[in-house]
């Protein structure tokens, strides 16, 4: 029953349903886009000696190194960059400094399900822009945004990514709002936007240390822009919660970041994995969209998605099924390692004959 204390607002509100986290060990669990490995050991390292007594005090607000860290990484400066409790914190204060009380919020219609609830919460109205029958983006539609451009690059739950001209060419449209690209799988074959902050004032770039580098316990994630940008964030942030990222989530974060080459090794290792698993599918019937990201999205044309689902679920494998128009066929899959893999397949042979 629906509280009579609650606002108009939240009345309204459907809330994003995340992908289940199984109480149940010995799981395959391909659902939400984590990464198979775990974080680098430099981390758990950072992280560990960070539980000391300095926990009694407050972090840095500012989590400044963090930042300095990060700004070094991509070539920018420390205002160019903002940090925050996982990319969809970003994503909320993203709402709230440049889409409320604005019209014309332009996203496709297959995309990340968390930005419609935020429209809701944040009482943006999107106008939502169709995939191409292929589910491509086609950057051409994305015109006379007033409020902005909201996109995942590579999008999600497709893995299609677009490339830099792509991009270039809905900066270039929409000179009077934010673009903002999420690019939480970009690691894993895409081109980073980073490269054109420099050249476009209207560019905000948000990146997660969810996914590429194992991290998705830890909600860490940080926007990167032109510093008026960052302080329209930075503005929100203080308004709603100075300290965002604990000691131990700094210091882990800080850490990942500085070990390029386990950074270098998993992403690659799952980028192989991916291929590999690809061929699988495709032997067994199933259409795969090109993905660039950790995951892939696969349909088979004799084979029901959902009931499929339900099927692997049964049997210890799990996968995502989104119950929405356009993709109701279509189970989305996370990279995850060969063990992993050969299960699946091993249980996909017995379903589907
Ligand atoms: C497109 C996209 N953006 C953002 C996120 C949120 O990531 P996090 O809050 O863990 O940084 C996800 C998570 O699945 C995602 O798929």
């Amino acid at each position: 029953m629906m509280s009579q204390f609650w606002s108009e607002v939240v009345q309204q509100l459907v809330p994003y349903t995340p992908g289940e986290q199984p109480k149940m060990q010995q799981l395959t669990k391909l659902n939400t886009n984590e990464n198979p490995f775990p974080p680098s050991p430099h981390a758990l390292g950072a992280m560990q000696a960070a539980i000391n007594d300095d926990l009694r005090l407050y972090p840095d607000p500012e989590a400044t190194q963090l930042k300095q860290t990060i700004a070094g990484y991509y070539g920018l400066h420390e205002n160019q960059v903002f940090v925050g409790n996982g990319s969809d914190e970003i994503l909320a204060h993203t709402f709230a400094t440049f889409f409320q009380g604005r019209p014309a919020l332009l996203m496709p219609d297959v995309t990340y399900s968390f930005y419609p609830v935020y429209c809701q919460l944040y009482q943006v109205a999107p106008r939502i822009i169709p995939l191409s029958e292929n589910f491509t983006i086609n950057p051409a539609d994305y015109t006379g945004a007033k409020a902005g451009v909201l996109l995942p690059n590579p999008n999600a739950p497709t893995g299609i990514v677009l490339t830099l001209a792509q991009i270039e060419q809905i900066l270039q449209a929409n000179p009077q709002a934010v673009v903002v690209i999420d690019e939480a799988y970009i690691d894993f074959g895409g081109t980073s936007a980073v490269s054109l902050i420099q050249q476009y004032p209207n560019l905000l770039v948000i990146q997660t240390l969810s996914k590429s580098r194992s991290l998705a316990g830890m909600r860490v994630g940080f926007a990167m822009g032109q510093a008026h940008l960052i302080e329209g964030l930075q503005r929100v942030k203080n308004s709603f919660n100075s300290y965002p990222l604990d000691r131990v989530a700094q210091a882990g974060a800080m850490a990942a970041i500085k070990d390029e080459d386990y950074f270098q090794q998993t992403r690659h290792e799952i980028m192989a994995n991916r291929s590999a698993l690809v061929q699988q599918l495709t032997a067994m019937g199933f259409n795969v969209l090109p993905s660039m990201a950790n995951f892939i999205f696969a349909c088979h044309p004799e084979y029901d998605a959902a009931q499929l689902a339900r099927q692997l679920h049964d049997k210890g494998v799990i996968v995502r099924h989104f119950k929405q128009p356009r993709i109701n066929q279509f189970l989305r899959i996370t990279i995850g390692t060969q063990s992993q893999h050969e299960r699946l397949i091993a249980v996909l042979t017995q379903l589907i004959h």
